[in-house]
């Protein structure tokens, strides 16, 4: 096997494999025994070995996590796992300093961590081996969610060194600014609704069923207590120290300190300094260190009498809600946001809040006029967190959320899996069509750079584009009258919307705005579906074979395409000379099939009809649609064409299946 051929090979492989882990985890219905499957993964096996560069980091072979479907096992804890009693001032802190004396005397020692805004989690390790990983839960019983945190990669799967045979070490999963950012980021493309702040999405994450998409969102992980019989040190600071040596990640900011004085001063160091980590914390958590000293102050029923949690402030301000604003997205999603009067917080002036949705406003019972609390959390933008409601006048009124979309008029609706309110009138209503035509001239769409939004606006106040087919039909003499548009301007716009026609089919597809399909999914699709014609024609069944479509993306492309008005629109694209396709890989492989017309029809097993065909193609090979007494092969795969059959019967032409399909090439 040369290194192209073992390029294909792999390629094909890895998706014959991925395909068969969703038939058997996902599924629940294996299609080949586990002797077959174990079979394709050693033959991938081994061309990665000869070959190591035709290794990727998502193979089947590498560590990516799996796709079991699994609701997950709850775990009874060994050792409860309980909360801790908060404080917030310099006096709760010495009031517990003074009730820690009570029972030790003077001679005790406390340790500082900072406190990580996450998720709490339990890992089991027996023999130096990751055995199981649970959730608080309840603090008796907790979520398994072993295989979501074997992708966190600062978690090891093995350690090394002197450890116990047996232990827990629980700590602390948060997802890092910069993975959030970028989280958010990808769901704003896909049409989704953003993580409000980096705990939340950590808690989102920790619960996917499915845990190569766990390993894609960046999690990181901080360990702070160590759990067990024989552990190596009588006291938790030397105990974290060592367990940094066998391989957790321990933070560096932990602290020894003598007295309450130094606790306070670690604290009022790292109110200002944390504002500078990648992660968000929320406070400092104090502990005993001694071990025999925490057994003596032991328990209450909820929390630990030998350890507090002080929580730092978030920054507020208190000022009037002038009014509230309700902006439609691209998708049609209502976002309230409210104005304020201008008001000083965290070293910026705050003017909008944000509100998220109707419920939050009935929650907080917020109305016009109120003095509300507006706090900057771990969050960009500072939301409001309370009313006032002191400073309420006899006449305010409960806030009536709006029925209508406050740009088109039209009913708003509601699905019960939603928080937001929707505008339905995709084709209709100003802010969708501009939002839709920016996101098809964004830089990861069609770059059609010679276009921003303000002329996108501009164009459509004018009449001259209403979706994005319409940018195709533009006329240089259109533009000139327009204010703002010189004649240079004019041909740029022109230009670039010329070029635009040159961008792969993947982006074409990404560009025309499907509700979840995101660049990458985008790719996905085209990868098994390479032309819009296909991905049109695919059912919901065909959809979800792609690797990391859903039915929730699978449901969302199939409304995409049954829309008549889409329809018109991607024909449009088609006549202006969009790519529709992808582009066809012409690496010769071998001449085996030269002068040989094939038609393929029906399902495969190991391969998708267009793999079928690529093959075909790359062996000289010619794909033909019709049967005809030209025709050397039909390759029939499992619900292929009746009359197909019927006319290669007649014609005496080959009908061979998938696996001689397989002799055929591998002769
Ligand atoms: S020690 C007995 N240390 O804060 C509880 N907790 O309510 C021992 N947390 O659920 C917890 N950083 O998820 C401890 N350095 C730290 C922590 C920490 C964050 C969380 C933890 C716990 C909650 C306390």
């Amino acid at each position: 096997m040369n290194f192209t051929e073992a390029k294909i090979r792999s390629e094909n492989l890895r998706k014959i494999i991925e395909r068969h882990n969703h038939s058997y985890y996902v599924d629940a219905n294996p299609v080949i025994s586990d002797f077959e499957y174990d079979l394709l993964v050693k033959e991938l096996e081994t061309i990665e070995k000869k070959f190591p560069e035709l290794q990727t980091a998502d193979s089947p072979t590498q560590r990516t996590g799996n796709d079991i479907n699994n609701e997950f096992v709850q775990i009874k804890h060994k050792y409860p796992m309980l909360s801790l009693g908060n404080t917030y001032s310099e006096s709760d802190l010495n009031d517990f300093d003074q009730r820690i004396k009570k029972v030790t005397g003077d001679d005790f020692e406390y340790v500082c961590e900072l406190k990580f805004d996450g998720i709490s989690i339990s890992l089991t390790y027996i023999n130096g081996i990751l055995q199981q990983a649970v959730t608080r839960g309840d603090g008796e019983k907790g979520d398994d969610v072993t295989a979501n945190i074997r992708t966190i990669r600062n978690i090891p799967l093995k350690i090394y060194g002197d450890y116990p045979a047996e232990f827990e070490i629980r700590g602390e999963i948060f997802m890092p600014h910069l993975s959030f950012a970028r989280l958010n980021k990808e769901r704003t493309e896909e049409g989704e609704m953003q993580f409000a702040n980096p705990r939340n999405a950590t808690a989102g994450t920790i619960k996917l069923q499915n845990s190569s998409q766990v390993a894609k969102r960046g999690l990181d992980c901080f360990l702070y207590s160590l759990l067990g019989e024989n552990l190596p040190h009588a006291n938790h600071y030397d105990n974290l120290q060592e367990a940094k040596k066998w391989g957790f990640p321990i933070s560096q900011n932990i602290q020894k300190c003598q007295t309450i004085k130094q606790v306070i001063d670690y604290i009022n160091y790292w109110d200002e300094a944390r504002k500078k980590l990648p992660y968000d914390t929320d406070g400092v958590v104090i502990k005993i260190n001694n071990t025999a000293q925490q057994e003596e102050l032991g328990f209450t029923a909820k929390s630990p009498r030998w350890a507090i949690a002080y929580k730092f402030k978030a920054e507020q301000a208190i000022t009037k809600l002038l009014s509230i604003d309700f902006q439609v997205g691209r998708t049609g999603a209502i976002t309230p946001v409210a104005n304020l009067q201008p008001v000083q917080l965290a070293g910026t002036t705050v003017k909008r809040a944000s509100l998220h949705n109707q419920e939050q406003i009935n929650i907080l019972d917020i109305r016009i006029d109120d003095m509300v609390i507006v706090e900057k959390g771990g969050e960009i933008i500072p939301k409001i967190v309370g009313v006032d409601k002191s400073h309420r006048t006899g006449n305010s009124k409960e806030f009536e959320y709006i029925t209508h979309c406050p740009e088109c008029g039209t009913k708003l609706e509601r699905e019960e899996s939603e928080a937001k309110h929707f505008c339905p009138n995709e084709n209709g209503c100003r802010p969708q069509i501009t939002g839709k035509i920016e996101h098809f001239i964004s830089r990861k769409a069609m770059a059609i750079d010679g276009l921003g939004i303000e002329t996108i606006e501009l164009l459509h106040k004018n009449n001259l584009i209403n979706n994005v087919a319409d940018l195709y039909d533009l006329k240089k003499e259109q533009l000139l009258p327009l204010e703002r548009i010189a004649d240079k301007s004019a041909e740029n716009i022109i230009k670039s919307i010329e070029d635009s026609k040159n961008a792969e089919f993947q982006r074409v597809l990404f560009a025309i705005g499907i509700r979840f399909v995101g660049e990458t999914t985008a790719k996905k699709i085209v990868e098994k579906l390479r032309s819009i014609d296909e991905i049109m024609m695919a059912n919901q069944e065909e959809l979800l074979q792609i690797d990391e479509i859903g039915e929730r993306i699978a449901q969302s492309i199939i409304k995409y395409f049954g829309s008549q008005k889409n329809q018109e629109i991607v024909q449009r694209l088609r006549n202006a000379g969009l790519q529709m396709e992808a582009k066809k890989t012409t690496d010769k492989i071998s001449d085996k099939f030269k002068g040989l017309n094939f038609v393929v029809s029906g399902t495969f097993a190991s391969y998708s009809r267009d793999e079928l065909k690529q093959i075909i193609e790359q062996h000289g090979g010619k794909n033909v649609s019709a049967v005809s007494a030209s025709t050397a092969y039909l390759i029939a795969g499992e619900k292929s064409g009746q009359t197909k059959i019927e006319k290669a019967d007649k014609l005496k032409v080959k009908i061979i299946d998938e696996n001689q399909f397989n002799e055929l090439i591998n002769k």
